[in-house]
């Protein structure tokens, strides 16, 4: 049974290849780049892009279930090619937005692009598919890893504000059990880490990590909007800053923590100080 991992090369996708291949199964990898993919010598690696569908064919033949990366726009393209190709099983993850816990994030710019995509693959014919929908992810925190590799810094807005974050290796989890295990079709999951944590929290556990201290400096959103332009939507900008604001003002109006990780795993999730233990490298 082979498992196609789309996204491999990816901070989730890769702890979903080493989970599938610490349970023995046989994975092939997707990538636009097979040559850098670096993924392990028993993944097949084969070259497509989620946004050909021209080039699916050859790493769809012969799949039995299937990991989707979320290129929103290509996942109705993909879902028809899974389907032609037989394949039996699609895990997806969009995320925590979609769940729609909040007024807030009903209104949120991502909100309708997620459904559209859950909805097009959940109606596309495929036997058994699984939505993921994780909180906001604790990989978010490298975004601060240059300043404070260079300067010992983060500058963000809103220090206050709060979220469960998730720890990458948790999504993967889930979606490997997913993947490899019966029941779970038709299942919506969202997924949050085991705390709120507000960002003066996670700047610190990442000191702790270091061992040495990280200052907060405070920016206006404006100022920390026109530092996202090149790795940011607009929307996605506009989307998280209502949630630092409000979630600043009122950490009950944060997505609530949720036990789904550990009932599924039967491992707790991993908190913020596993995160910067894991990711400690990347910020010393
Ligand atoms: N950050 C958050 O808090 C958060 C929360 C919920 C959901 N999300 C969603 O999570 C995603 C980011 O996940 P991540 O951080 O794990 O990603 P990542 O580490 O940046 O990895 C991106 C992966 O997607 C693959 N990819 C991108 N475009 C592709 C295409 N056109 N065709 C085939 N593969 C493609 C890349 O593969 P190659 O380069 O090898 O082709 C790579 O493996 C975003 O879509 C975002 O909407 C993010």
């Amino acid at each position: 049974m082979t498992i196609l991992v789309t996204g491999a090369t990816g901070k989730i996708g890769r702890h979903v290849v080493q989970d599938l291949l610490a349970a023995g199964k046989d994975v092939r990898a997707l990538s636009r780049q097979p040559q850098t993919a670096g993924l392990p010598p028993e993944v097949t690696v084969v070259e497509g892009d989620l946004t050909v569908p021209e080039s699916l064919a050859a790493a769809l033949d012969g799949v039995e279930s299937a990991f989707l990366f979320p290129v929103l726009d290509a996942i109705p393209d993909f879902a028809a090619s899974a389907k032609r190709a037989g394949v039996q099983r699609v895990v997806l993850f969009t995320g925590a937005w979609a769940a729609g816990h909040t007024e807030r994030d009903r209104g949120s710019w991502v909100y309708p692009r997620y459904r559209a995509a859950e909805a097009a693959l959940e109606n596309s014919g495929v036997a058994e598919w699984t939505v993921l929908r994780p909180a906001p992810f604790q990989t978010n925190m490298l975004w601060w890893a240059s300043s404070v590799r260079a300067e010992s810094v983060v500058r963000a807005p809103y220090p206050a504000a709060t979220c469960p974050l998730i720890h990458e290796a948790d999504i993967a989890a889930v979606g490997a059990l997913a993947l490899t295990e019966g029941g779970h079709h038709a299942a919506r999951y969202t997924l949050t880490g085991p705390a709120a944590v507000s960002q003066t929290e996670q700047v610190a556990a990442i000191g702790d990590a270091i061992g040495r201290e990280v200052r907060f400096e405070e920016l206006t959103a404006e100022q920390w909007r026109a530092t996202t332009g090149k790795f940011l939507r607009p929307g996605i900008a506009s989307d998280l800053l209502r949630e630092w604001s409000e979630t600043a003002a009122d950490p009950s109006r944060a997505l609530p923590v949720l036990k789904t990780v550990e009932e599924l795993t039967g491992r707790p999730a991993r908190s913020i100080a596993e995160w910067a233990a894991d990711h400690a490298a990347d910020f010393a």
